[in-house]
């Protein structure tokens, strides 16, 4: 049985995230076009904190998105405040909509994600934003540690084409720092299917910042809680050279 008055928090969490994300955009900022070019239609499992700054972002820059949580009817608010751009929907909805697919869940959910959506989401660019936080999602989190974050989401979601990807600062530094002008803010992405990394690194551009690809999903390590590229808030050239990637 849900408990209400943690229903009532998500409701406002959710919109708080809305409107911290409207006053951090600039119009500036909005009308700073991405690298894609093309749109693509996006669904998001989980529209919290990193799933309404990210999905937001994407909106702004003319992406459809299609958000989704397990409460999608809390989910008014937010969608409204981004325009007709924006849709909530269930998980399900979600996978069925999106080209791409943020995943921005507890990590803890994502063995259950994977149980009861694994199907849907065979060949699906899943962007992974998930850190493993031992307090909150227990024993997954020592597999993490032991076996590495992108390895672990991968083995969950077998046949995912699984990107590694805004994981590594907080939501609001990156509705802060969105669309700021050169050098951007680097965002480190690590996957195995190449043509999922250049998606991935261009929905990376079009939210406003400058991916850095460090390699496979084992490499995922290093900027996975603890690693060295984690809450790194610097330029793509610094990134680079903190994890002696090629210029
Ligand atoms: N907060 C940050 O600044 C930050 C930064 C980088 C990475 N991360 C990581 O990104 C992930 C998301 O973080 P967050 O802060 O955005 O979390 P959050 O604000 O708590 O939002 C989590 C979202 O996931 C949904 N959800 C939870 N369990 C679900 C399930 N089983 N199926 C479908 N949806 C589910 C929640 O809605 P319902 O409960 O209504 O389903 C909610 O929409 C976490 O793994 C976190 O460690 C967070």
């Amino acid at each position: 049985m849900p408990n209400p008055i943690d229903r009532d928090r998500r409701v406002v969490l959710k919109a708080a995230g809305a409107l911290l994300f409207g006053a951090a955009l600039s119009p500036a900022g909005a009308a700073a076009q991405g690298a894609t070019g093309a749109k693509i239609p996006i669904g998001t499992i989980g529209a919290g904190h990193i799933g309404s700054t990210i999905g937001g972002l994407w909106v702004k820059n003319g992406h459809k998105v299609l958000f989704s949580d397990r409460h999608p009817e809390d989910l008014k608010g937010l969608v409204a405040s981004l325009g007709p751009l924006a849709q909530a929907g269930t998980v399900a909805q979600a996978i069925a909509f999106g080209d791409a697919i943020l995943l921005t869940v507890p990590y803890g959910a994502i063995p259950q994600i994977g149980r009861d959506y694994g199907a849907t989401l065979k060949g699906k660019i899943v962007l992974d934003t998930c850190n493993a936080v031992p307090a909150r999602d227990g024993a997954i989190a020592e597999e993490v540690e032991q076996n590495g974050i992108g390895v672990t989401s991968q083995k969950y979601l077998p046949g995912a084409r699984l990107v590694r990807a805004f994981n590594t600062m907080s939501y609001m530094y990156f509705a802060e720092q969105a669309n700021r002008p050169d050098p951007k803010l680097a965002v480190p992405i690590a996957g195995d299917d190449q043509e999922a990394v250049r998606v991935a690194a261009g929905l990376v551009r079009d939210a406003g910042f400058e991916p850095v690809v460090v390699g496979k999903l084992t490499d995922a390590r290093l900027f996975q809680r603890g690693g060295p590229g984690y809450g790194q808030r610097v330029s793509a050239a610094e990134l680079r050279q903190k994890l002696s990637l090629k210029p």
